[in-house]
């Protein structure tokens, strides 16, 4: 046995997850890197790696061309950063439509590439049958109704969803087959308040709300979003900093400190040893 001693905290898993239903708000943000998930684990309940991550930080107009290995990647620094909350990856684009055991397949390799606790898919019409099979076989799964950002090329752009009586109907029916196919929560994006607390109503899982009223179980924003990283941010974003300004300053004084040889000063370099 290792003379080490063995670190006590419990990661937060999908039971943990469910069991909060109706209780407690369940606290959810992105995360990407090392870094922000040290950063955001004390606080999070869940740490979603969004495929958002592919125009947070590699500049992609939209997530459609996110792939498995950028998931990888960002899913193994953010298992490293944290070691509380529940982490989750999103499946990317075209890693889960194509057939049920091509889905079990990809969110296998996640899982165990990553170390994660679970995958999140944007549950479209067809998309209960394939949860239903990757659940049955051991992979925690999370769905995504309303707003499904991985269909922006269909739709022609991110706009709130279910403002008809149809469309309403459809996010209902597509919320309450996820939870009846095992998902053990089902965030819901860009729906208004009523819609949201009637399918918070309807399934007996989380519902954790991204522009969806405070009528969900739990909530999730882009981190980099409420932190005001960047000038435009969505209408259902509160900004809790404005890390943007704050980068911005710190540069503009950086730059004009080099250029007038006040950095680096004194307490900035080295001198060789006395003696
Ligand atoms: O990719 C993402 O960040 C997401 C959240 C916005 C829910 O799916």
């Amino acid at each position: 046995m290792s003379a080490q001693r063995q670190e006590t905290v419990r990661r937060l898993a999908a039971p943990d997850i469910t069991d909060r239903k109706g209780k407690t708000p369940i606290v959810c943000l992105t995360a990407y890197t090392a870094p922000m998930a040290a950063l955001l684990d004390e606080a999070c309940d869940l740490l979603l790696v969004g495929d958002s991550v592919g125009m947070v930080i590699h500049g992609l107009p939209n997530t459609v061309g996110v792939t498995m290995e950028m998931m990888i990647l960002h899913g193994q620094a953010v298992m490293r950063g944290s070691r509380r909350a529940m982490v989750v990856v999103d499946m990317p684009f075209g890693s889960y439509e194509g057939s049920a055991q091509e889905a079990y397949a990809n969110a296998a390799r996640l899982m165990k590439e990553t170390g994660a606790q679970a995958v999140k898919v944007e549950s479209g019409p067809t998309v209960a049958e394939t949860i239903d099979y990757m659940v049955k076989r051991g992979i925690p799964v999370m769905g995504h109704v309303g707003l499904r950002p991985q269909a922006v090329l269909v739709d022609g752009g991110f706009r709130a969803k279910g403002r008809g009586e149809a469309e309403r109907t459809r996010i209902l029916d597509e919320a309450r087959a996820t939870a009846q196919a095992g998902a053990f929560a089902v965030v819901i994006e860009g729906v208004a308040e009523g819609l949201a607390r009637e399918i918070t109503e309807a399934v007996n899982v989380p519902t954790i709300g991204i522009g969806a009223s405070a009528g969900c179980d739990g909530q999730i924003l882009v981190t980099d979003d409420m932190l005001g990283l960047f000038d435009w941010t969505p209408k259902f974003v509160r900004r809790y900093a404005d890390l943007r300004g704050e980068i911005l300053r710190a540069v503009e004084t950086y730059a004009a400190d080099v250029q007038a040889r006040r950095f680096p000063g004194p307490a900035e370099i080295y001198f060789p040893k006395a003696g």
